[in-house]
């Protein structure tokens, strides 16, 4: 019987999430420990991202090693889960038979059981059902003792944008109601923990059902979850434009707690793209948003997505992405070349653009990305940020690390008093990724 387990994690925040679930059961069911050496794991987790291409290929080369690791050990067991699963089902069995469990993102909280079954009949075992919203009924609370911690809201993604994968992988649209995800923060602070992360593929096409049957809006989770004393500051990703209500947009001026950051992918600048992609705003409705988030918190950071090389891209369409970068100036944003997913409806589109002219464009765009990211940090030497030292630095020594609303990391020198506290800080030195600060009294 198998008594350490290794999760390899790919892809977004949910998996990472899904990954600390996954292990949750293991240990608490199976009573398994972690280890971050395969070789000495009797159980090897992949949780599998097949957003776009790479992540899936890559799934698939990790298995060829592991397979090897079989050889010499033959109780070992080899379990692939999250998006790859969900979408391939059996044919991963059928391309990589040594594999041993199939889970998909939605029934995670049975692994224990597939592992338990798979004992018993000495057959691989595949779940990749949507039994709803169940799996929250069924994870171990969370024990870590971090003062940050995530909490999933709401599951799948119902907008199926002409690209993605998220609707098929992870299903539709389904919140958790209200009072399960507040207990579940309640019961973090009980750990220590002080600042939340609210996630989700769309958060803010959250509608949770309430205790007495009425229907809350992310705007009314998010003033529910500033009710929490000890929670100090919340965030959440990802947010959808089509999904920013003006309740959701004033909650920036009436939560203080609220980091003054979001990410809201805008996917390109072009409005014939944005209709081929299926986002269902337009460039000016984008900006709209954004003009409005900037009335009522000026000093916003703002994070993006964009797609480079979506199919037939013209270089004109390509220039209004660049032209929005600029208009906008995001803080930092995200960019992917465009990879055509099996099933969705842009895979069938004939792409008359050449990859070379593509590869020319994404780092056309991730050179201007550069430059406008160093330009928002260096723009915060000087200023004061709320930051929430968490801990300590593992290549410098006796420093304390933490983060500011905008996700940028500041280091101060050691000082235990402050370890997961939230502090006022002053920049004094700005570079590339880390920030230094000074404490002010
Ligand atoms: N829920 C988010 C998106 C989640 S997927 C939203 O509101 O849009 C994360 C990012 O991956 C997307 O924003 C998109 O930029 C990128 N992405 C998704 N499918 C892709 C594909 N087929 N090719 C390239 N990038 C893709
Ligand atoms: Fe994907 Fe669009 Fe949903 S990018 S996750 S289908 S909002």
């Amino acid at each position: 019987m198998a008594n350490k387990y290794y999760i390899k994690t790919f892809g977004c925040q949910m998996n990472e999430y899904d990954s600390e679930k996954i292990g949750a059961v293991l240990s608490k069911k199976n009573q398994l420990t972690s280890t971050s050496d395969p070789n000495e794991a009797d159980l090897i987790i992949l949780n599998t991202c097949s957003i776009r291409e790479k992540a899936e290929v890559k799934v698939f080369s990790d298995l060829g090693r592991f397979r090897e690791l079989k050889a010499s050990n033959p109780n070992l067991r080899i379990a692939v889960g999250g998006c790859v699963a969900s979408q391939e089902g059996e044919n991963i069995i059928k391309r990589a038979p040594f594999v041993d469990l199939v889970f998909g993102p939605q029934s995670l909280h049975r692994v224990s059981d597939l592992l338990n079954q798979r004992e018993i009949s000495g057959k691989p075992q595949i779940d990749i059902s949507f039994p709803e919203i169940e799996k929250f009924d069924h994870l171990p609370a969370d024990e870590s003792t971090r003062s940050s911690a995530s909490v999933s809201i709401m599951e799948g993604c119902s907008k199926y944008c002409s690209f993605c994968v998220v609707p098929y992988t992870r299903g539709e649209e389904i919140s958790r109601p209200l009072e399960g995800v507040l207990n579940e923060i309640v019961r973090l602070t009980f750990n220590g923990v002080s600042e939340i992360t609210l996630l989700g593929q769309n958060v803010n096409a959250y509608r949770g059902v309430m205790s007495n049957g009425e229907i809350a809006d992310f705007s009314i989770l998010l003033e529910y979850v500033a009710e929490i004393d000890e929670i100090k500051r919340i965030r959440f990703t990802t947010s959808h434009p089509n999904e920013m209500t003006d309740n959701l947009i004033n909650c920036f001026k009436s939560i203080d707690k609220l980091a003054k950051a979001i990410h809201l992918p805008m996917q390109s600048g072009s409005d014939r793209v944005l209709s081929a992609m299926k986002r269902n705003y337009t460039s000016i409705e984008y900006k709209s948003i954004i003009r409005k988030l900037r009335k009522v918190c000026p000093d916003i950071s703002l994070t993006s997505d964009f797609i480079i090389g979506f199919p037939n891209e013209t270089d004109l369409e390509f220039m209004s992405t660049l032209n929005v970068m600029k208009e906008l100036e995001f803080d930092y944003s995200y960019s992917f070349l465009y990879s055509p997913r099996p099933g969705t409806p842009a895979s069938y589109i004939e792409d008359n653009i050449l990859n070379t002219i593509k590869q020319q464009r994404l780092e056309v765009f991730q050179n201007l990305n550069a430059t406008q990211g160093r330009k928002y940090t260096e723009s915060m030497k000087g200023t004061v940020q709320r930051v929430l030292f968490d801990h300590y630095s593992v290549k410098k020594k006796d420093t304390l690390l933490g983060k500011t609303d905008n996700n940028r990391v500041v280091e101060i020198a050691s000082n235990s008093d402050l370890l997961n506290k939230f502090v006022s800080v002053r920049i004094v030195q700005a570079e590339e990724k880390n920030l230094k600060g000074e404490i002010l009294a």
